[in-house]
């Protein structure tokens, strides 16, 4: 009979606290809301120790997603476990996830202790997180490069103390296939209780290994999963929960296991992190790449036409990718719309349907055939819950062969319309400077990155920019026949997001200051702001 992998989705933790991932609390509700219906069983929501952002997206996401168990990180001491516990306590079914490294690289490096001062800190930690919480898991750090004789000292230490996971996790991507699955079929055999304890896999991609190492891992003996959407994660990323799902799902003749993911709520959840980060997944990405179903060569082709069995090992239908049939013209109605951005996994307001729509039907005039590729550049643009104040009225741009570029902007905020122009290299760079110049919280970019959506003279360019402002890091996404337009809305709609976040956290230091809010608002940001 085959046994439940549990799939721990960490998107929200070791996914969001890698560089360029980062997302607000907002947008980090949207994500939960999406792992929720996905169908993932544990939802790490993040490290609450590490901010008061995190602090509050783990509360909030712990009050209202009830179904799957949520995680939070808590490094091996009582400030993390309490801070953990106080963010989680809301939670139907809260899990502290505590951490602690054990090989002797760490230990000597990085926290300078002895094996006995780790055995003893880890007993004290998982106790102590068992004194709040009655589900326990404990992470020896970089268990990869540890000792095995000491690592299952390490793991009977956390058992006896109340473990009920233990995560071995690969922290550095070191481990090949053969020594992780040894891994776990050694502490399984050498651990005393673990009858009573699930074992779980945790993988980093730096050899490009990450997946086959879960695989491995799960051959071992492991039932939960540690991954990721995307494989976003630190450095080379964790391994890609679509990826993990899918070779499951395949190769269920080959692997004792099953998960209860609903394979088809993939392509959404990877659309979606893209839209929220900003962080384009690469075209040839097994499962979720724009190329992951596309047959390039004839030979292939024809194969395909004759029977899609002959390349095709999944269906992109199963992960939730329409076949990129023409779907929609310029006579389809709203509701055929509605139905198409459902399949597309997107269940829009009333008032967000409307904005579709009058973004499809001004596309349907231009181009004779709509792409479902082309409903997702207008809602990735279009829905970002955040408000939107300032919008692009209209944009004049000079360039030249022959020295810089001239850009002139209007932009418009509660019915009052604000102008500047700004002269730079080239003419979406003086496109940026205008809008900083209006706004005034200049950015500087990040990232920014242009493709083309549709073919020929029909596609638009879909423009990605990642943008710091004040020291953070936000993300617009935009697209339009116009290059320097769609460059021009995606930067804006980084600065808004900016704008936002920069009055909420002012207005939360004026309230903790004992001022109305809405007042010290409206001193701290009159126009220009
Ligand atoms: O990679 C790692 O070791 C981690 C732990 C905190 C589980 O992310
Ligand atoms: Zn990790």
């Amino acid at each position: 009979m085959p046994e439940k992998v549990y799939i721990f989705d960490t998107t929200l933790r070791d996914g969001e606290q890698s560089p360029g991932c980062s997302m607000n609390l907002e947008e980090k509700l949207e994500m939960a809301r999406q792992l929720d219906r996905l169908g993932v069983d544990i939802l790490e929501a993040g490290f609450p120790v590490a901010s008061q952002g995190d602090f509050e997206a783990v509360q909030a996401i712990a009050a209202e997603i009830r179904r799957p168990v949520i995680a939070a990180l808590a490094r091996a001491s009582q400030l993390d476990i309490d801070r953990a516990w106080q963010a989680l306590k809301g939670a139907a079914r809260p899990r502290i996830h505590t951490f602690l490294a054990t090989s002797d690289v760490h230990l000597r490096y990085k926290l300078r202790k002895t094996r006995e001062e780790v055995l003893k800190q880890i007993s004290w930690a998982v106790g102590y997180a068992k004194s709040y919480c009655a589900d326990v898991e404990f992470s020896p750090e970089d268990a990869g490069r540890t000792d095995r004789a000491y690592l299952i000292e390490c793991c009977h230490a956390a058992v006896e103390a109340g473990a009920t996971v233990l995560n071995l996790p690969d922290t550095v991507g070191y481990c090949l296939e053969p020594e992780y699955e040894q891994m776990f079929a050694d502490v399984k055999a050498k651990v005393p209780g673990m009858d009573r304890v699930m074992l779980s896999t945790h993988t980093h991609n730096d050899l490009g290994l990450a997946v086959a190492n879960t695989l491995a891992g799960i051959r071992g003996g492991a039932r939960q999963v540690e991954c990721t959407i995307n494989g976003i994660g630190e450095r080379a990323g964790n391994a890609a929960l679509e990826e993990v799902v899918m070779a499951i799902y395949v190769r269920r003749d080959a692997l004792p296991v099953y998960t209860e993911i609903r394979t088809e709520e993939l392509y959404a959840s990877s659309q979606l992190l893209t839209r929220l980060t900003g962080v384009e997944v690469q075209r040839n990405k097994a499962i979720v790449g724009r190329n992951a179903f596309a047959h390039e060569a004839g030979i292939h082709q024809d194969g395909v036409l004759k029977n899609a069995i002959t390349y095709e090992i999944i269906t992109p239908q199963t992960v939730g990718m329409s076949s990129n049939e023409i779907v929609l013209g310029k006579h389809s109605g709203r509701h055929a719309l509605a139905k198409r951005f459902e399949e597309l996994g997107y269940s829009l307001s009333k008032p967000e349907l409307d904005r579709a729509y009058q973004q499809f039907c001004r596309l349907a005039d231009r181009k004779k055939q709509v792409y479902d590729e082309d409903l997702i550049a207008i809602v990735r643009e279009g829905f970002d819950h955040l408000p939107e104040t300032y919008s692009l009225r209209s944009f004049q741009t000079v360039a030249s062969t022959e020295g810089p570029s001239t850009a002139t902007i209007e932009l418009e905020r509660d019915g009052q319309v604000y102008h500047d122009s700004a002269t730079a290299q080239g003419p979406c760079d003086a496109a940026f400077r205008a809008i900083d110049r209006i706004i005034g919280i200049p950015g500087t970019i990040v990232d920014f990155s242009v493709h083309t959506v549709g073919s020929g003279t029909d596609g638009v360019a879909e423009v990605v920019v990642r943008a710091r402002f004040e020291g953070r890091e936000f993300s617009g996404q935009a697209s339009s026949h116009n290059v320097v337009e769609a460059a021009a809305r995606s930067y804006l709609q980084a600065a808004n997001k900016a704008v936002y976040e920069l009055q909420a956290q002012q207005a939360r230091r004026a309230a903790a200051a004992g001022v109305h809010a809405d007042e010290r608002v409206n001193q701290l940001f009159p126009a220009g702001y």
